[in-house]
C-alpha cells in the first residue's frame, strides 16, 4: 500500500458531535453494534463503549501504530487552528467558541490513542469492508462521503454505500454539502449526489440539530430493507 502518513490531516470528533450530527438516541443504543465508518482520530467508538454501545471502526489509516497516528493528529491540530480564518462564518452555536472547538479536537485525540489497539479498530479502504454480511446495526460515515467529491467519484460513492449497507442494517452519513460548499460556506443546498444516492437507495434526508457549516444540517439515513 502507498499510503504517506505525511500527506494526511488526521482529526477526530467527540460522542457528543456523532449524537448531534446523526440524531443519535444514546439510550436505545446501548448493546447495539455500531460501526464508525471511516472513524479517523475520532473517540466515538471509545465513548460509545464507555456507554454499553458495542463499538467498532475503521480506517484507510489504521496501518499505522498509536505512536505514529498521534504525532500526524498532533500536528494535524496544530496546522487547522494556526489560521482559523476559515472559521469566521461558521455557526458557533455547538462549540460557542474556537477554542472549544480545538478542545473537542484535542479530547478525541486524547481519547482515540487511549483506546487504539484494541480489537476495536480495523484496517479498511473503502469500498471495501472487512466484515461479514451484517455485522452492524448501525454504520456512521462522517465527513467523507459528500465532503471529498472532488476526488472522490459517484462510483466510489455508490460502491461504498452498498458496502455500508451490506455490513450493516442502517447507514447514516453527515454531512451531506459538497467539497466547494464546505469550503465556502454558502448557504447552498446539498450535493446534487446525495438526491442521486437517496433516491437510489431510498435514503430519507433528515434534518438534524447540528449546523456548524452553513446549510450543513442534514444527514442521510438509508435502511438496508430499501435495497432490491
Ligand atoms: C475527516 S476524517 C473523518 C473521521 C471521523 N468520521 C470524524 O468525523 O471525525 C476522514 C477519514 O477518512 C479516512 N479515509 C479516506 N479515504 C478512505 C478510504 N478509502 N477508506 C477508508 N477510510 C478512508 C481518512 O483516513 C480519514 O481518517
Amino acid at each position: 500500500m502507498s499510503l504517506i502518513l505525511d500527506d494526511f490531516l488526521i482529526t477526530g470528533r467527540i460522542f457528543e458531535e456523532y449524537v448531534a450530527f446523526f440524531d443519535l438516541d444514546v439510550t436505545a443504543m446501548k448493546n447495539m453494534r455500531v460501526l464508525d465508518c471511516p472513524s479517523g482520530a475520532s473517540s466515538f467508538i471509545a465513548e460509545a463503549k464507555a456507554r454499553g454501545i458495542k463499538a467498532q471502526g475503521c480506517d484507510i489509516l489504521y496501518c499505522y501504530d498509536r505512536d505514529a497516528l498521534r504525532v500526524q493528529g498532533e500536528m494535524s491540530i496544530e496546522k487547522i487552528y494556526a489560521d482559523t480564518s476559515w472559521m469566521a462564518d461558521n455557526n458557533f452555536e455547538f462549540y460557542h467558541s474556537i477554542e472549544n472547538h480545538r478542545q473537542y479536537r484535542t479530547s478525541a485525540l486524547e481519547l482515540f490513542c487511549s483506546d487504539y489497539n484494541t480489537a476495536d479498530y480495523w484496517f479498511a479502504e473503502l469500498p471495501k469492508l472487512p466484515f461479514r454480511n451484517d455485522s452492524f446495526d448501525l454504520v456512521l460515515s462522517s465527513h467523507l462521503l459528500f465532503v471529498y467529491d472532488d476526488r472522490l467519484d459517484e462510483a466510489f460513492h455508490e460502491a461504498s454505500i452498498i458496502e455500508m449497507l451490506r455490513v450493516g442494517q442502517e447507514v447514516r452519513i453527515f454531512p451531506l454539502v459538497d467539497y466547494k460548499n464546505s469550503r465556502m460556506n454558502e448557504k447552498e443546498n446539498l450535493s446534487s449526489l446525495v438526491y442521486k444516492i437517496a433516491k437510489k437507495f431510498g435514503g430519507e434526508i433528515v434534518k438534524v440539530d447540528f449546523e456548524f457549516q452553513s446549510g450543513a444540517e442534514y444527514m442521510l439515513r438509508i435502511k438496508q430493507k430499501h435495497l432490491d
